[in-house]
């Protein structure tokens, strides 16, 4: 059997070591033949390919981003898109596909399988929120990233009695922001679910003036003022129709600045947050969700998508994972608010 395995949207750590668990239990375990198709669903849309064996995916576990490159193309926005990625994978002489990637590139994979292209899923995505599945890899990477830069705001923050914003990823979802601003011992954090009050941030900012200690306030890139609208860059989308998020951290500060008469200043994470190596816990959940992806393949069980459930990994029809979004839930979010202020 020939597979072909591509990684699409928002690269994020433990991608290679997803692709050097699919190859090397493929290739000892069920002498499989490997293709890497670069770029997303470009590689299969242009027929751009590369050779994946075993001495390409040598050395990778570590490594951040992906061998097979990334982008957030989608086939099925293009006239004729899916029947030349179906074109493409039959001159590849393809059997099968290991998609691994996030809402959008699994999106695409669902309306592939209902086409009837072969195709398995991974769960990838820094923001965590994937349903079916508890984690996604490179989520744990993001809050440890998160975590140890709150850690050093702490201490600039008090040095200079300042209020420190610090701005991380999360469009829709605000599991990165609860995480690491929870491990991070953060005096407020801000999430996309639960649109805010500035009038009750700056309490928490003056509480936290009061008992000596500067604070520090979290916000998610796609947290909203409860009396305002979501702070874009511009209005330009990209393939999947998301606008491009930036300058939440920048306007909660200035605004606390004017609300309290106490300097602020933001920090923007960004994709610091997607870079670099895996934590151990996402290698080791990369290369589990390679290794029974490569099975379900196997096992020819298609349109399934690999997730943890537990301990446990276990396959779910595509639409289980991308039909809803997993947010934060709003008792998730309670439990942590005897911390602000
Ligand atoms: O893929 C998830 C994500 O990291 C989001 O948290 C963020 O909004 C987005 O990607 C950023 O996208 P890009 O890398 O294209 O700027």
């Amino acid at each position: 059997m020939r597979v072909g395995v591509l990684t699409g949207g928002g690269d994020c750590p433990g991608l290679n070591a997803v692709i050097r668990a699919v190859v090397r239990k493929g290739v000892t375990q069920y002498g499989f033949e490997f293709v890497g198709f670069r770029d997303g669903w470009k590689g299969p849309l242009e027929g751009n390919t590369m050779p994946l064996g075993i001495e390409q995916v040598r050395g990778i576990l570590p490594r951040g981003g992906t061998i097979l490159g990334s982008s957030r193309t989608n086939p099925i926005k293009i006239d004729g898109g899916v029947d030349q990625i179906k074109a493409n994978l039959a001159a590849q002489g393809v059997d099968a596909l290991i998609a691994i990637g996030g809402e959008d590139t699994l999106g695409v994979a669902t309306k592939l399988d209902e086409l009837g292209v072969p195709v398995v899923g991974v769960p990838k995505t820094i923001d965590n929120d994937l349903s079916a599945t508890d984690y996604t890899f490179g989520f744990d990477t993001a809050v440890n990233i998160a975590s140890e830069a709150i850690d050093r705001l702490h201490t600039t923050a008090e040095s200079h009695h300042r209020i420190l914003v610090v701005d991380v990823m999360g469009r829709h979802a605000g599991w990165i922001a609860l995480h690491a601003g929870m491990s991070g011992g953060a005096n407020g954090i801000l999430i996309p679910e639960v649109p805010f009050d500035l009038d009750e941030v700056a309490g928490w900012v003056e509480s936290r003036f009061r008992s000596h200690y500067a604070p520090i306030i979290v916000v998610s890139e796609g947290a909203l003022p409860a009396d305002g609208e979501l702070i874009t860059k511009d209005q330009s989308l990209d393939a999947f129709g998301h606008v491009r998020l930036t300058g939440i951290g920048d306007w909660l500060a200035s605004a606390l600045e004017d609300r309290t008469g106490k300097e602020a200043r933001a920090s923007v994470l960004g994709h610091i947050q997607r870079g670099g190596t895996p934590t151990a816990f996402d290698r080791v959940l990369a290369t589990r969700f390679g290794l029974h992806a490569v099975d379900a393949i196997a096992d020819k069980d298609y349109g399934k998508m690999v997730a943890l459930q537990g301990t446990d990994i276990v396959r779910v029809p595509f639409i289980a994972a991308t039909g809803v979004l997993k947010t934060v839930p709003i008792e998730r979010y309670d439990e942590v608010r005897p911390f602000f202020g």
